[in-house]
């Protein structure tokens, strides 16, 4: 399995449908995005955003994996992938969030450095958990 950068954004579109069916896409003209291929088989994505107030951070968007991609590592490879793009580029600090339920998310996080944090807008709302990663 590869995680590739892509400008499809119709290709992520569609995934980002199987994977978060409840949920609208959140259409940015900045959001970076990659897929994960499976041979030529689309199977996730993943999105990052750089931050518009504040220019040193990026915003680790959605990351989705249809079920016969999962519990293969590939959430922790694409957590990486975006890091890497974020310090190439000059960012020094990565930002996300997660559901409180959301297990396989904050422990692939937390694997990746992330650490939980409180910021004084709760963008997201109380009822999530937010996470920050400095390089
Ligand atoms: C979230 C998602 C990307 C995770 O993908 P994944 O790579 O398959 O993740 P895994 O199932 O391998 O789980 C990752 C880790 O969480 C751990 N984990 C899973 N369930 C857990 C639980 N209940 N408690 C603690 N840890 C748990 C796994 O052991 C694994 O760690 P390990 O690799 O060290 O063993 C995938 O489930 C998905 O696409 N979900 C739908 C969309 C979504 O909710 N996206 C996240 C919000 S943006």
């Amino acid at each position: 399995m590869k995680v590739k950068k892509s400008d499809d954004k119709n290709l992520v579109i569609e995934l980002h449908k199987k994977t978060f069916p409840c949920d609208e896409f959140d259409d940015s003209p900045s959001n970076e995005y990659w897929i994960v291929w499976n041979g030529k088989t689309p199977v996730g994505f993943c999105i990052l955003r750089p931050l518009k107030l504040d220019k040193d951070s990026v915003f680790l968007s959605r990351a989705g994996l249809l079920y016969e991609a999962r519990g293969k590592g590939l959430h922790r490879r694409m957590i990486t992938v975006r890091l890497r793009w974020a310090k190439k580029n000059g960012y020094t600090s990565a930002l996300t969030y997660t559901a409180r339920d959301n297990a396989q998310s904050f422990s692939n996080l937390q694997k990746a450095g992330f650490r939980l944090y409180w910021p004084e807008n709760l963008y997201a709302g109380k009822n999530f958990l937010y996470w920050i990663k400095t390089f």
